[in-house]
């Protein structure tokens, strides 16, 4: 059965409503828009650099600024084809894809998903959707579940005798004598092929194989390949990281759900080198500290899960993987895999390059090649689970009290594009060079904004959906007694403080 155009489940309406936000508010915007976009790229506006800078920052000051045991790297995004070679990707890193015959849309085989109503062994009933996991069925279409429901209750006698059954199986796993249906069309999908995800480049003038490498598919291998110079650089010991924040690119084959699968995006990845036997102990450690980050930022955790890869989940080099995972409104999503990776990375460049990537541990005399511990996060996807996370849809009164829906994005102060927003009430009075001197000197501290059109009312709203925690009204008392308005985004209570202690005022609240 195809998709039909019935009305969007509340959790789709509710992913619309964040992705019109984001355009309308300057978050984010389809790549090359006035061309018709591109696929699988979106561009970063305004509020939305903000943002993304303010997740890369938090990042950045938690792992790196506030410990002893890791240092950064900023490398090329062009490395000798060698590296993709020795690291694997170049036969591996393949996604299994299938072809829709009559629609001609291709899909990844892990990603889509066949539910059948089995009756005497023969499908009854069968549909195709697109999702990780059996529960992603629930949020289908209401008449695809209505006719499932209908056929189901007339299959009860038979449901109860257990003669029949309910289905789900990824369409690469579909049983003999089942069909095998595209989610979008209802075509015949072909069989699994697999599809290498790295973009071919060529560097120099001459566009022929010895010239050709790739944009890199991840930050990883960068690091791997400079654990030497690292080393030799700096008084680093094992243990110890390499991090790194740049982007990463993959010729994704069914980019989709906004910024969560993009053929470009950032990662934010630490490798981090310990001594065999010490790895599982490191392991833990990490699967802690990136729990904290995501709860420490204000991420709910009723949204937020942390899931333990079984062994037969495992790539073959690998001891140990934990996904964390956010609630979207399409489904639970991976923001970051925390893997152990033994000592495979290094192992397989020392063979490939002729160096002795090992470590000789002073102290002990010994000489090991190390264990890497890599906690690998996506900068985009924590963005937009960032950003999921804060959006509400709640009530606020408008200037005669009347309670009026209201979109506000509920950010962790650290996290909001703008933290503080400053308004004159009235265009006059001294008003305006009040709340401008005010401005002025919280600018220098901190993201503020300043706004003097449209009644005050409105000008809440605006920052409301930016996302900014406090605004600051400069009023008709202010010029008597020197002090301001400000008022809260979350609880919507107004307080009058000195103006000159404003700047204390907000740090603290904030806890900046
Ligand atoms: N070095 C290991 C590595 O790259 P990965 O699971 O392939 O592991 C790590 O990627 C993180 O990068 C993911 O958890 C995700 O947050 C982000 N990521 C991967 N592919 C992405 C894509 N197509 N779009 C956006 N983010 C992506």
């Amino acid at each position: 059965m195809a998709k039909d155009n019935a009305p969007s489940s509340p959790s789709q309406q509710r992913m619309e409503n964040i992705v019109s936000l984001a355009k309308r508010r300057g978050f984010v915007f389809p790549s090359s828009e006035i061309y018709g976009g591109l696929n699988g790229c979106w561009d970063y506006g305004p509020l939305g650099v903000e943002l993304k800078r303010n997740v890369k920052d938090a990042w950045y000051e938690s792992m790196v600024r506030h410990r002893d045991d890791i240092v950064p790297v900023d490398c090329a995004i062009l490395m000798n084809r060698r590296v993709w070679q020795a690291s694997g990707h170049e036969k591996c890193f393949t996604d299994p894809m299938v072809d829709c015959r009559e629609c001609k849309r291709r899909f990844r085989a892990d990603k889509v998903r066949m539910h059948y109503l089995v009756v005497d062994g023969k499908p009854v009933w069968h549909h195709a959707y697109e999702g990780d996991d059996p529960a992603g069925f629930d949020d289908i279409s209401k008449s695809v579940r209505k006719s499932y429901d209908h056929l189901r209750n007339a299959h009860k006698a038979d449901f109860d005798a257990g003669k029949a059954t309910d289905l789900d199986c990824l369409v690469s796993q579909v049983p003999e004598g089942h069909a095998r249906i595209c989610p979008e069309c209802g075509g015949e999908l072909t069989e699994a092929r697999l599809f290498n995800l790295m973009f071919k480049t060529f560097v120099g003038p001459a566009e022929d194989s010895a010239a050709m490498t790739y944009l890199r598919p991840e930050t990883a291998q960068g690091i791997f390949v400079n654990f030497l110079s690292v080393l030799n650089s700096s008084r680093i010991k094992v243990p110890f990281g390499i991090a790194q924040i740049g982007k990463a690119f993959r010729n994704e084959i069914t980019p989709r759900n906004f910024t969560f699968r993009t053929r470009e995006f950032e990662q934010m990845e630490i490798e981090f080198f310990c001594k065999p036997g010490t790895d599982d102990q490191w392991y833990r450690h990490w699967v802690e500290v990136r729990k904290r980050w995501y709860l420490d930022l204000g991420m709910r955790p009723e949204n937020v899960r942390f899931r333990e890869h079984a062994p037969e989940e495992l790539a073959h080099y690998a001891r140990g993987c934990t996904d964390v995972e956010y609630k979207f409104p399409f489904g639970w999503g991976e923001l970051e895999g925390i893997a152990n990776r033994t000592d495979y990375d290094l192992r397989a460049h020392a063979e490939a390059c002729g160096k002795d990537l090992s470590y000789f541990d002073d102290e002990t005399k010994e000489r090991f090649v190390p264990f890497v511990i890599e906690p690998s996060a996506g900068a985009d996807r924590s963005t937009l689970a960032f950003l999921c996370d804060a959006y509400c849809e709640d009530e606020a009164p408008d200037e005669k009290g009347n309670p009026q829906p209201r979109t506000v994005l509920k950010f962790h102060p650290r996290l909001a594009p703008i933290k503080a927003a400053v308004f004159p009430l009235v265009r006059k009075d001294g008003m305006p060079e009040k709340a401008g001197a005010i401005y002025e000197s919280l600018r220098k501290r901190m993201a503020a904004f300043y706004d003097d059109k449209g009644a005050v009312g409105r000008r809440y709203r605006r920052q409301d959906e930016a996302g900014t925690p406090f605004c600051i009204t400069v009023d008709g008392q202010t010029m008597q007694d020197d002090t301001v308005t400000v008022r809260d985004r979350d609880a919507m209570t107004q307080q009058r403080v000195p103006a000159e202690g404003i700047l204390r005022f907000l740090s603290d609240a904030m806890g900046l």
